[in-house]
């Protein structure tokens, strides 16, 4: 395992991803009733974009750094992500310093009455993921294979859930196993709203995934993409997708608004594009 999140937290990925991410938990947190949060590929929980890791890509500066220089109006879910990241540790918006991931925005916006399962394989982010929510009573940290964690959480007890699956893709066959674990996953609960995270660098690749996961016959699958170069540009990565299986209502709405403004913020000289569609 030679992925570390830590060069990689606050980039233009991470920015989309975790925008997404919000909208999704905030449906989720409209209505009193406890909902679980699982994130499968946990990561951290809290990156410093100080770190030497960080400092070393500067990969959040096309980011995150575009999202903090962008000008007033932002869309509410923009707003809401700045805020969470406002809240962790630093107070001024100048001083754009610790980088919350999926694990921390459930924090900070999940409820006292809701569960959080974290799931990280890497042995030192794990416990770096314990270290971050020891004392955070709704927390569970697992080490395992996401896939294989994924079999033992499901269903999980509480039965309004939203499942984060965000592998690193250093394997070249991380779609199928994304296809395969879903397909189990799927037939144990078939109720849950899973966020599927991809890079886009290779459309036939992208194509190919799509494919399978329209083959397991779900009516509601809806998909955000966004390019900030062109497709075609080789060896890169282009793009970012998230496909959502069991949509909240009126995500697609929700979407609508914020990858056009993701796209004018993010893209590299407007190039490349977004895309929202159902699958
Ligand atoms: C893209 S990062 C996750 C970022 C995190 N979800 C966020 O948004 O802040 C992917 C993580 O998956 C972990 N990982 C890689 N292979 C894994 C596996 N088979 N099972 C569980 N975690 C794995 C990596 O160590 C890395 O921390």
């Amino acid at each position: 395992m030679n992925y570390r999140h830590i060069y990689h937290a606050g980039n233009f990925c991470d920015v989309f991803k975790h925008c997404i991410l919000i909208c999704l938990l905030e449906s989720f947190a409209a209505k009193d009733k406890p909902f679980c949060f699982i994130d499968s590929h946990a990561g951290i929980g809290l990156y410093d974009l100080q770190s030497e890791e960080s400092m070393k890509s500067q990969e959040w500066q096309q980011g995150i750094g575009r999202i903090f220089a962008a000008s007033p109006p932002f869309p509410k879910w923009v707003a809401d992500y700045s805020n969470c990241i406002s809240q962790c540790k630093h107070t001024a918006r100048e001083d754009l310093r610790y980088y919350p991931g999926s694990p921390y925005l459930a924090k900070l916006l999940m409820r006292e009455q809701d569960k959080i399962i974290l799931n990280e394989l890497h042995p030192e982010d794990a416990k770096l993921l314990k270290a971050t929510f020891a004392n955070d009573p709704r927390v569970s940290v697992h080490q395992q294979d996401a896939y294989q964690a994924l079999k033992a959480l499901l269903p999980p007890a509480i039965k309004r859930a939203l499942i984060l699956i965000d592998p690193p893709f250093e394997q070249p066959n991380e779609f199928d196993k994304i296809a395969e674990s879903l397909n189990l996953a799927l037939k144990k609960f078939a109720t849950g709203c899973y966020a599927i995270w991809y890079p886009i660098k290779n459309r036939d690749a992208v194509r190919q995934f799509h494919h399978k996961i329209k083959a397991l016959n779900m009516a509601n699958i809806l998909v955000g993409e966004l390019n900030v170069l062109p497709e075609d540009s080789r060896f890169q990565l282009n793009g970012t997708g998230m496909m959502i299986i069991n949509p909240p209502y009126q995500l697609k709405e929700k979407l609508e608004e914020l990858l056009p403004w993701l796209w004018k913020v993010l893209s590299i000289d407007n190039q490349g594009s977004y895309r929202i569609f159902t699958l």
